[in-house]
């Protein structure tokens, strides 16, 4: 990789961070400790949620959701296609059954018509993916979950922040789980946070996220507490760490100023590329605001002599680096040949999948960086045009 190839994605850690985690070091405590509780404060508050419990991943935060929710081996859960495959397997960890659905064209998030084709009488949970970060159908979402009597756990790993209607993410479902995965708009390596305003629900996921223990290692170490705890269910190691929440605390202070850098990226994206007849660009509802997590673009192949594949690899060769969100999951073998899934039923991801590329989007990519991004698919799109 030469200096000025541009990655596809970079964190964006400065010394605040750095300064932080090294104060950390230092403090003596590296584990779940003083600094995730006040992540988990700050989070919550910046989400406007009443509870939220910190994780290892969003993973983990979908399988404590789940566990909660006392989800039973043969039960069902609706989830879309176009996602990364993490959304479906955490419902195999119960026996359960992943009900893989097609999304909508245009904005890639579930498609409603299909979870009302796919409820059954085994039906518990409808997960929505908030797709590339803008917020799915959630009024229409829980609308059809009231009536079914389902639970909607919001696969938010894209959409810190997002808004739907005007409200933010992270507190309008039954639950919200974030990812703070290197690539995301967080990033804490890796990590997660559970949001919901239920107590009940939160404190099951607080316990079950460190084995079930009802009192935590640093309520435990500390001076303020003995060493006596008790196991309420087999539970899990799913804990955040204080090394992780150095990062979160600093991270979430500029969320909001990371935005707008993506916002601007975005802009300059759609102004630039809005008159290239060889590709289509993302489609964000009027009554919704992405995070910008991800730029997809989508090529327009009947005009291009060229696949999409071939098209990563010469802008490779330019320099850009890229990704591509997602292959749908009925596609993997896996799921393919376990729920027994076919092709046909999912006509519109099929068509996305064979057209998207994510292009760079990130704060600290610089306006040469997106001139040279846009630059190079005009160039690419010119050359290879029918
Ligand atoms: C839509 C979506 N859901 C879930 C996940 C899983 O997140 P984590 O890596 O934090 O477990 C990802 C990660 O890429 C994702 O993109």
């Amino acid at each position: 990789m030469t200096d000025n190839f541009i990655q596809f994605h970079k964190p964006y850690i400065n010394d605040d961070e750095i300064n932080e985690v090294v104060a950390t070091l230092k403090s003596g405590w590296l584990s779940m400790g003083p600094r995730t509780i006040q992540f988990e404060e700050n989070f919550k508050d910046y989400i406007g949620a009443d509870f939220s419990v910190s994780v290892n991943s969003w993973t983990a935060g979908g399988h404590l959701a789940l566990e909660a929710f006392g989800l039973q081996p043969g039960d069902e859960v609706i989830v879309p296609t176009m996602t990364f495959p993490a959304t479906a397997e955490i419902v195999y960890y119960f026996g359960a059954k992943p009900v893989i659905v097609d999304v909508e064209e245009g904005t890639f998030n579930i498609s409603i018509k299909e979870i009302e084709k796919a409820i059954t009488k085994k039906t518990k949970v409808i997960i929505p993916v908030h797709y590339a970060g803008q917020p799915a159908d959630l009024d229409e979402i829980n609308q059809i979950a009231k009536a079914y009597n389902l639970k909607v756990i919001e696969d938010a790993a894209h959409s810190l922040p997002a808004f739907y209607k005007g409200e933010k993410i992270g507190s309008i479902s039954d639950v919200t789980v974030f990812s703070f995965y290197a690539t995301k708009t967080l990033c804490t390596g890796e990590g997660g946070m559970i949001c919901s305003n239920n107590e009940e629900f939160s404190e099951r996921t607080r316990l079950m996220r460190m084995h079930g223990m009802n009192r935590d290692a640093w309520k435990r170490y500390s001076d303020a507490c003995s060493w006596y705890y008790e196991i309420i269910g087999p539970g899990f190691k799913y804990n955040f760490t204080d090394l992780q929440a150095a990062l979160g605390l600093v991270q979430l202070r500029k969320v909001d100023e990371m935005l707008e850098m993506r916002k601007h990226i975005a802009a300059l994206y759609t102004k630039e590329l809005r008159g290239n007849e060889y590709i289509y660009l993302p489609v964000i509802k009027d009554d919704r605001e992405t995070s910008w997590h991800l730029y997809p673009i989508r090529l327009n192949l009947e005009a291009l002599t060229i696949g999409r594949n071939d098209f990563i690899n010469e802008l490779k060769s330019l320099g850009v680096g890229t990704g591509v969100h997602f292959m749908p999951v009925h596609q993997h073998k896996f799921y393919k040949d376990s729920l027994l899934l076919q092709n046909n039923d999912y006509p519109v991801a099929n068509d996305a999948f064979e057209r998207l590329i994510s292009i760079p989007i990130y704060p600290g990519l610089t306006d040469n960086q997106v001139a040279k991004v846009i630059e190079s698919i005009h160039f690419l799109t010119k050359k290879f045009s029918r």
